[in-house]
């Protein structure tokens, strides 16, 4: 019988999600409450397994077994029981996840994770009545290219749990750490902090983004600079983290001024298609302008 994957939320993270259970083999099932989101989710899933047989990486017949291998759902009440795993991707805010997580947990999977960045496992799971099958499953954007997988382990998650999350990121493709249920985790509480800082730098004038950004690239050997980056996860979801980061660990993960101004204009980053650059077609085009002090326009972006 076909295992079951049910991934609560189909923003950036649950679609990625979707996308890599989908080519393991799982019968996925894609939970979105808002239904042009869900809609839009399973037209960029599409889109990937298009370019996946383009680029020759899957057969036209792997890709379309792929794609009918995910069904939308509408809520998590339209969800059969016992599944095998059940992964929340909704947005980073404590109470949503808490409820959603209760909801999960009622259909008695095998597996229950999130895939917070930040939230300590401990908080998510208060309320849960069996926070030994618990674990936080935090993928990278986009799923389908970042092989890391950081399993965040409680002090209830059971060994069996860890166990189960370590043999499931290998069937996904993925290679795990697993690091110790603390605010930020291993990664996000580093991560956050070069992006923070960056984004303190631009507002200091110190160099456009582009420039901020190439430091980091040629003088550190980083893949992609700080800004880039924050356009790529979502200047929202990073205003959120550094929020829950600065409740735990204080002012030093402070949001700065201009994220929360920026986050304000509805200028989320690359899926909005304006962050500290410009995207267009999901392809960055230049930089974008930065708000002045009296919410005005001034010219701080950069090029290219
Ligand atoms: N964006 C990133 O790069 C990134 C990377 C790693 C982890 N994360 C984490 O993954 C989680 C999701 O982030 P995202 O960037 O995908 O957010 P997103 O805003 O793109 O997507 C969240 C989706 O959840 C849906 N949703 C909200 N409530 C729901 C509910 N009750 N049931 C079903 N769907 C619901 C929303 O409609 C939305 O489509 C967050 O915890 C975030 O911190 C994000």
């Amino acid at each position: 019988m076909t295992e079951r994957f049910v991934v609560v939320g189909a923003g950036t993270m649950g679609l990625g999600i979707a996308y890599v259970a989908a080519g393991a083999g799982y019968g996925v099932e894609l939970v979105e409450v808002d239904r042009a989101r869900g809609a839009a989710a399973l037209e960029r899933l599409a889109q990937l397994w298009d370019r996946a047989v383009q680029r020759g990486k899957l057969t036209a017949e792997q890709a379309a077994t792929n794609r009918e291998r995910v069904t939308l759902r509408a809520g998590l009440a339209e969800v059969a029981g016992a599944p095998d795993v059940i992964v929340e991707a909704v947005p980073e805010r404590l109470d949503l996840k808490r409820a959603v997580l209760a909801d999960a947990e009622a259909l008695r999977p095998a597996l229950l994770g999130s895939n917070t960045s930040s939230i300590p496992i401990t908080d998510l799971a208060r309320d849960l009545a069996r926070p030994e099958r618990f674990c936080g499953l935090h993928f990278f954007n986009p799923v389908w290219a970042m092989t890391l997988l950081e399993i965040v382990v409680g002090p209830a998650t059971a060994p069996e749990t860890t166990d189960a999350a370590v043999a499931l990121a290998g069937r996904l493709g993925k290679d795990p750490v697993v690091v110790r249920d603390m605010p930020g985790f291993a990664t996000s509480r580093l991560g956050v902090t070069l992006g923070l800082e960056a984004i303190r730098m631009l507002a200091d004038g110190v160099a456009s983004p582009a420039d901020i950004d190439k430091s980091m690239v040629l003088g550190y050997r980083h893949p992609i600079g700080p800004l880039e980056l924050t356009d790529l996860v979502g200047l929202d979801v990073r205003l959120d983290i550094a929020r829950t980061l600065q409740a735990a660990y204080g002012d030093r993960f402070a949001p700065p001024p201009l994220l929360i101004e920026l986050v304000a204009a509805g200028r989320l980053g690359k899926k909005s298609g304006q962050g500290f650059y410009r995207w267009t077609d999901g392809v960055r085009s230049g930089g974008t302008e930065l708000p002045g002090p009296d919410g005005s326009e001034s010219a701080t972006g950069a090029a290219g």
